[in-house]
């Protein structure tokens, strides 16, 4: 599918308040490095998360043509300061939602998982007000298919932030042009399909918050610095490497298999921060310390748990459901001691956006 595919008509604006939450996503092939306009240099899959949502809630109201504005509330409280980064948002979409001109919108929006966290709250955010604007969209213009809706929808969350463009549908995603899956783009996400091993459809994610302050280099500032990297190239080959190779696993079920590739990405992501110029290290002590653990257990118990890493220091410890009361009791009893406070949340792969 084209860009062009997704332009849609002018309509006279109408008055219309649709409320949606989407999730949080966890990469396991990660995306580091894109062109504009968010067209990433390597494809990437990811978990979509369960309970780590964002709800967001637009009220659309008329207010005569050529006008187009919009208030931001996040958790009951005006915020201004979101207003630029969602202004360049609303200018990228534009031409693909050119209806929305004549509104104005207010746009409430909170996160189920605690504020500043670390937890990346953009991949949930953008999806959810993706969706919004699409619920509209449909409004307007009866009769879209389902699967244009979802690719619309990954497609403008794309343009919000691009990892957003996976939290549209679950459990697990696939965006950009790939060798392996039919119909696949840089442009949206799609879901892996029918062939996942059941596993994974339930697999578990504790996330480990080790610091909950602000990152010292932002994701947007790490793309950039993919452009000047020695190791750039090599590093989308062994992504696509990564995305052939770990396909087959997740059709078949084989954890061996997937945990090596899932620990190798978080570190190969981790290595290109560490080897940008300006180099920076995101990971902290503890960081390292849960890994060890992680490893130290694995080896001792046989359980297929594994870690993955996104853009902070934040531990993501994945396993299948069978083991959750041996990994729960491992977290509580050796882990937490490693995190920001004892804090931690247990998620697990869900099923994507879902109109409250
Ligand atoms: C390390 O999607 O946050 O989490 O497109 O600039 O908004 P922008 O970046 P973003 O980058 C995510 C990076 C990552 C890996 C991943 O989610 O694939």
């Amino acid at each position: 599918m084209e860009e062009n595919h997704f332009i849609a008509k002018k309509a006279t604006p109408i008055p219309w308040t649709t409320f949606w939450e989407a999730p949080s996503n966890i990469a396991l092939i990660k995306y580091w490095g894109k062109t504009t306009p968010q067209i990433p240099k390597n494809s990437s899959l990811s978990f979509t998360l369960s309970s780590s949502v964002t709800q967001t809630q637009i009220t659309y109201q008329p207010a005569g043509s050529g006008t187009f504005d919009f208030s931001f509330y996040f958790e009951g409280v005006a915020k201004p300061d979101f207003k630029p980064k969602l202004q360049t948002f609303f200018k990228r979409i534009e031409p693909y939602v050119p209806w929305i001109e004549g509104y104005e919108l207010t746009i409430k929006s909170s996160n189920t998982f605690p504020h500043s966290s670390g937890i990346a709250s953009s991949a949930s955010a953008m999806a959810a007000l993706a969706m919004c604007l699409m619920d509209l969209e449909l409004k307007l213009f009866p009769g879209m298919e389902t699967e244009l809706f979802h690719q619309k929808a990954s497609f403008l969350a794309r343009l919000g932030s691009g990892s957003a463009a996976r939290s549209v549908q679950g459990p697990v995603t696939l965006w950009g042009a790939n060798k392996i899956q039919d119909h696949s783009s840089d442009l949206y996400a799609l879901p892996f399909g029918p062939d996942l091993h059941p596993v994974f459809s339930t697999y578990q994610d504790a996330i480990l918050l080790v610091d909950k302050g602000t990152k010292a280099v932002s994701s947007s500032q790490g793309h950039q610095l993919m452009h000047q990297h020695p190791f750039a190239p090599q590093r989308f080959l062994q992504a696509a490497e990564n995305l052939e190779a770990i396909v087959p696993v997740m059709k078949a079920g084989d954890l061996e298999a997937f945990i090596k590739i899932v620990e190798l990405e978080a570190l190969s992501l981790h290595a290109m921060m560490m080897t940008s110029n300006p180099y920076f290290i995101l990971m902290k002590p503890n960081t390292l310390a849960i890994i060890k653990r992680i490893w130290e257990f694995r080896a001792s118990t046989s359980i297929p748990v594994c870690f993955t890493l996104d853009a902070g220091a934040n531990v993501h410890l994945l396993y299948p459901q069978d083991y959750i009361n041996q990994v729960n009791t491992f977290i509580r009893e050796e882990l937490a001691v490693f995190c920001q406070k004892g804090q931690y949340l247990l998620d697990q792969v869900g099923e994507g956006a879902k109109k409250v």
